[in-house]
């Protein structure tokens, strides 16, 4: 019998969850929305048949229910998260998997007291890109990572002024927050060593100037808030020796955007890029995965060729969720994972605020 999914949240993302849940095999049977007018159109493009305004109606009308998929304001994963557990569903969240480390803990002991498995959308780690690199680090060609650079960084990409990106309340934070896949993947490629310690700093340059908006059509709040960062850098110990530095943006003075792990390897470096077109994936943005070796006296760079994936893995993370309920792949994250991501950012925020490394 097929896994049966419902999805809350009829933003744009709902698009790729929906495509990837039945690329898997899953029958997705209701959408659920607090905007019922958004609600149904989403429904109604996505062939779903069920509507609902109340999660809690969805959950008790719809007893079939295996699992569901959260996409809405970040502010509300974990309240529904933990609803849907305690209901007994299996839950794939958007990221960021909370607002904190404090929520991301109550989801995992949540998830482990329901017995049921929580994931989270980190769809980077689902790019072939990175399905390939994990191959090399798996097989031991590159070594012990001992350092990494992650990047995503936007010039004019700030996504609305004074909607809940923008508002401290409902996202948790900018860029730091949101754009905290590349930190991610960095520590998928190291293994997900234990953090120690974070030293970083955010600046909020440019987050009220309109000039920095992105493309995205996303409205402007007219007297919303815009109390997050626009930019954040920094740098992670690890209990094991390791090390991590990040940069984020939505506004910045950068040449183009970029979304990119570079690795430094005992047996070899890497990288798993994606730069940005001037149109967004336009002709000019370009996919990379690369090796770097010192042979026979030599530099050489291997390039990995892998099939293009414009949705950055969105596609085939959601199929991996479907695939992990049926035990048919492992699944891509845990939510060990995810404290140990929520704990390094609210550490980077409480290191912005104090001036201080921060222990973690
Ligand atoms: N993985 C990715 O690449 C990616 C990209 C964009 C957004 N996201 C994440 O997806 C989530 C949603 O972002 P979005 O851009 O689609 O937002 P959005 O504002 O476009 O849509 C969110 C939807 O959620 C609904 N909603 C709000 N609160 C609700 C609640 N309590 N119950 C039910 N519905 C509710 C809203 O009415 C709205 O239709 C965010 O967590 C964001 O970080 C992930």
């Amino acid at each position: 019998m097929s896994t049966k999914i419902a999805i809350i949240g009829a933003g744009g993302m709902a698009a790729y969850h929906a495509t990837g849940f039945r690329n898997a095999g899953a029958d997705i049977v209701a959408l659920a929305d607090v905007n019922q007018a958004a609600a149904e159109r989403a429904a109604a493009k996505h062939g779903i048949g069920r509507v609902f305004t109340s999660v809690s109606e969805m959950l008790r009308d719809v007893p079939e229910l295996d699992a569901v998929s959260i996409i809405v304001p970040n502010k509300y994963h974990a309240p529904l998260a933990l609803q849907a557990l305690k209901a007994g569903k299996h839950v794939f969240c958007e990221k960021p998997p909370a607002m904190n480390a404090r929520e991301m803990t109550q989801m995992q002991a949540a998830a482990k007291a329901a017995k049921r498995t929580l994931m989270f959308n980190f769809n980077n780690r689902a790019r072939p890109e990175s399905y390939a690199m994990m191959d090399y680090i798996q097989q031991g060609v590159v070594g012990r990572i001992n350092s990494c650079q992650a990047k995503w960084i936007r010039r004019t990409g700030i996504p609305g002024f004074g909607g809940w990106f923008t508002t401290k309340a409902l996202s948790g934070g900018g860029p730091l927050i949101d754009l905290l896949h590349m930190v991610d993947l960095g520590l998928y490629f190291m293994g997900y060593p234990e953090p120690a310690h974070v030293l970083a700093q955010t600046f909020n340059d440019h987050i009220t100037d309109k000039n920095f908006k992105g493309p995205w059509g996303i409205p402007d709040v007219a007297k919303g808030a815009t109390d997050v960062e626009a930019t954040a850098h920094g740098f992670v110990t690890f209990t094991t020796g390791q090390t991590l530095s990040f940069q984020v943006s939505w506004a910045e003075m950068n040449k183009r955007e970029e979304v990119s792990v570079v690795f430094q390897g005992t047996k070899a470096g890497g990288m798993v890029q994606r730069l940005f077109g001037l149109d967004g994936l336009d002709h000019t943005a370009i996919d990379a995965c690369e090796l770097y070796t010192q042979d026979n006296g030599r530099s050489v760079n291997r390039s990995i060729i892998v099939p293009p994936d414009e949705p950055m893995g969105r596609v085939r993370s959601a199929m991996n969720f479907v695939y992990a309920l049926e035990g048919k792949e492992k699944p891509l994250n845990t939510p060990d994972q995810a404290l140990s991501l929520m704990k390094i950012i609210d550490g980077a925020y409480k290191s912005a605020a104090t001036k201080k490394p921060v222990a973690l």
